[in-house]
């Protein structure tokens, strides 16, 4: 992560809170052009605020963000150039459009309201489905796909803005391990194909160890950050965690192991 790389995107130390509970505490780090951040976490670590803090869709009260040099506020056209897959996205996949539609839909800030969608927007909802392996599926209805292809569709429509970074919060929730395996072997040979920067929120340790090329473990405060190597050590995992834990290797598949806490030392 040498600093003589671009800077995409970087938050200096963020603290955030809902009400009066704080929620991301003195967050400071900096994702450079091309990189693949994975972040990582328990549950209501912080991730997803974080990813939102940095979209400008939830306000710090001190510290702040940037991607592409700007502020959220100041991006006007940059905001293009940044694709977001959230964690619980908003469709209805009853619907009934078809995935060509839904693809295009990502592309109506660049459209702009009451335009037609021009040969350049064609172009670019094609190439994303292609990107994502769904090209044959334009024009099925959404209700007819299996989960995986559904997350694909969510994916393809953030790339439809043809995006300098992609910002992902879980998107392999809905899937099952071995749907999560490929989606993940996919995003990687993309990252690779493309000179695409992706920042994803995952639970998935054994994913972010073997994908990422940068790690940031998120405990409230950002306990390690770095290369995977380096950063997955036992004390990162158990300064997140809050119990002794290790990375174990199974086949080529990392694992987290916990050590069940003592008796009044809370949960693992
Ligand atoms: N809109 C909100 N209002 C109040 N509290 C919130 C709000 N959104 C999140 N929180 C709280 O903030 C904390 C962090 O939530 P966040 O969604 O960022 O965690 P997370 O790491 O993404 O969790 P998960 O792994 O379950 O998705 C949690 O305690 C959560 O309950
Ligand atoms: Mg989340």
């Amino acid at each position: 992560m040498s600093d003589e790389k671009q800077v995409i995107a970087r938050a200096d130390h963020l603290y955030v809170a809902y009400q009066d509970k704080l929620v991301l505490e003195d967050v400071t780090f900096r994702v450079h052009a091309g990189e693949f951040w994975g972040i990582l976490g328990p549950n209501g670590s912080g991730k997803t605020t974080l990813l939102r803090t940095m979209l400008g869709l939830v306000q710090p009260f001190a510290g702040s963000v940037s991607i592409f040099g700007k502020s959220p506020q100041n991006l006007a056209q940059d905001r293009d150039r940044i694709g977001y897959v959230p964690q619980h996205a908003v469709i209805d996949f009853q619907f009934p459009i078809r995935v060509w539609d839904v693809v295009m839909l990502g592309r109506s800030r660049k459209i702009g309201l009451g335009r037609r969608p021009g040969k350049a927007d064609k172009q670019a909802v094609e190439r994303a489905l292609e990107l994502v392996e769904i090209a044959d599926l334009a024009k099925r209805q959404i209700g007819q796909l299996s989960g995986g292809q559904r997350q694909r569709v969510l994916i393809a429509r953030a790339l439809a803005l043809e995006p300098d970074i992609l910002f992902l919060d879980e998107p392999t929730a809905a899937l099952d391990v071995n749907a999560a395996e490929s989606f993940y072997e996919w995003l990687h040979s993309m990252h690779k194909k493309m000179n695409l920067t992706l920042v994803l929120v995952s639970h998935d340790i054994g994913v972010i160890s073997r994908y990422v090329s940068a790690v940031a473990c998120l405990n409230r405060r950002l306990v390690a950050h770095g290369i995977p190597s380096d950063v997955l050590t036992g004390d990162a995992l158990e300064n997140m965690y809050g119990c002794d834990a290790m990375l174990f290797g199974h086949g080529d598949i990392p694992h987290l192991v916990v050590t069940p806490a003592k008796k009044g030392e809370g949960d693992c």
